[in-house]
């Protein structure tokens, strides 16, 4: 009988082919254009676990389907939820692509496509795992549920009302994500804290349509200045968010902490060199990986006002808008944030705007322990893997749904990301190394096993 290492280097290419295919689906949840590529995903990824005989369903919601697969239980052995995202952010700007996002090009060992890493390439290495698992020894060493949903890039909702209806389904020991990164290319990482996000849009009206700026101008408020002025009065110089209250419930960073984020060595050097810029910006009196992990952040995501076309047009807008996020970390709640974001808001939207502040979606952040037996085998499966053991950090992305994995069916999450920083998620030219592809399946493999009770 075949290993299963044999088998994952024998079938590096079927996977690489496979996760080309998935690619080629234009899964953007945020569009609903893109419908019937939803559920064209699911059922791709519902296809790969009927292929390996598990029970598989595909979920409808009001929203994208969920994907739902389990192997049969192991006897005194425990159970892990698998879970992951078949969508993906939109593409947007197209033009910024060396290669389309939807036709996976492999460049440099690296394959390029929307979604690469985030997550349909990270999703994969735990079912081609699974996979190896089957056709070698003929099953699992323990039992694998997994929850592949579609909603994940907009905030999760059909899936939060649907766990807590299924929580006996999915009952078990300890959750798995791949969904997160290495610390730095050949250095993995265990991840114990993600951020958690309120995200909102603002939308100003002013007069009752564009008017002539000069004949206009400077006699009613323009929205888009009410725009720019009630932004800037969300952060100061220092990087300090200034509604009321904001930081009543953050959890400070320990001095222990501190040091180790310290220790990690982070290049920051390199790190501006990556992003393009010639200086760094954040909250005074913290490093860039305090800021980046531990401490709340605002951030506009987009801005719209007046004549965006050719030339100059000479008008005072109706409307201006804009989506912003924070940031949170652990024990801020997203409504506590909106209560006091509206009420701020309101008190400084000057007369003659109509401000109206839409909540998108929210969700808190997290921190999991890192001395559980279930921290340790995964150590040692990343080991396995990639050849050294993984760095423990925090990440500054939020993954919604892992507070409900603890507070619904009252367990933790292993966060084991083969990802990278500069793989490009949610810009253009996203990628995947495919070195780390079958780095991530090999320690997945080796999860299964190091997690089984001896
Ligand atoms: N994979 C990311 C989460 C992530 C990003 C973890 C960076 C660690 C580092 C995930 O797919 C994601 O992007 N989530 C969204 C959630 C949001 C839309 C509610 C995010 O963080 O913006
Ligand atoms: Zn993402």
């Amino acid at each position: 009988m075949k290993s299963v290492d044999d088998y994952l280097a024998a079938e590096r290419d079927s996977f690489e082919a496979d996760l080309c295919e998935l690619l080629r689906i234009p899964s953007v949840s945020a569009d609903s254009h893109h419908r019937p590529d939803m559920q064209q995903a699911a059922e791709w990824v519902a296809n790969q676990f009927r292929g390996l005989n598990l029970a598989t369903e595909v979920i409808s919601t009001s929203g994208h389907p969920i994907v739902y697969a389990e192997s049969p239980p192991v006897p005194g052995q425990p159970t892990v939820l698998v879970y992951g995202h078949y969508d993906v952010q939109p593409p947007d700007p197209l033009d910024q692509w060396i290669s389309p996002p939807f036709e996976p090009t492999v460049r440099d060992g690296n394959v390029y496509a929307r979604g690469a890493t985030d997550d349909k390439g990270q999703m994969l290495t735990h079912v081609k795992s699974a996979e190896a698992w089957l056709k070698t020894v003929g099953k699992l060493p323990i039992q694998l549920k997994f929850l592949i949903e579609g909603e994940e890039e907009v905030s999760s909702q059909s899936l939060n009302a649907w766990l807590p209806k299924n929580a006996e389904k999915l009952a078990c020991d300890v959750v798995v994500i791949s969904d997160t990164s290495q610390f730095a290319p050949g250095q993995p990482a265990i991840t114990y804290g993600l951020r958690g996000i309120a995200y909102y849009e603002l939308r100003l009206t002013g007069p009752k349509q564009d008017l002539h700026s000069g004949t206009f101008g400077g006699s009613v408020m323009n929205p888009a200045i009410a725009l720019a002025r009630l932004l800037s009065a969300l952060i100061d110089d220092e990087g300090r968010i200034l509604i009321p209250g904001f930081y009543d419930d953050v959890v400070p960073l320990t001095q222990e902490e501190r040091e180790q984020f310290a220790q990690l060595n982070f290049d920051e050097a390199r790190f501006m060199r990556q992003l393009g810029v010639s200086d760094l910006h954040g909250e005074a009196g913290y490093t860039t990986l305090e800021r980046r992990w531990a401490r709340p952040t605002f951030d506009v995501n987009g801005l719209t006002s007046g004549y965006q076309g050719e030339g100059a047009k000479t008008v005072l807008p109706a409307k201006a808008s804009a989506k912003f996020s924070f940031r949170l970390v652990p024990k801020q709640q997203p409504e506590k944030i909106t209560a006091a974001l509206e009420a701020y808001l309101k008190q400084r939207c000057p007369p003659g705007i109509e401000l109206e502040l839409i909540d998108m979606h929210g969700a808190p952040g997290v921190v999991v322990p890192l001395d559980s037996p279930y921290v340790a085998a995964a150590r040692s499966a990343i080991e396995h893997g990639f050849g050294i053991a993984p760095v423990m950090i925090r990440e500054g992305g939020s993954i919604p749904i892992v507070n409900m994995f603890r507070e619904v069916l009252g367990v933790d999450t292993l966060l084991l990301g083969w990802g990278l920083d500069d793989d490009n998620t949610h810009s253009p030219n996203e990628k995947f190394c495919l070195a780390d592809f079958h780095r991530g399946i090999k320690s997945s493999a080796k999860l299964w096993e190091t997690l089984a009770v001896k």
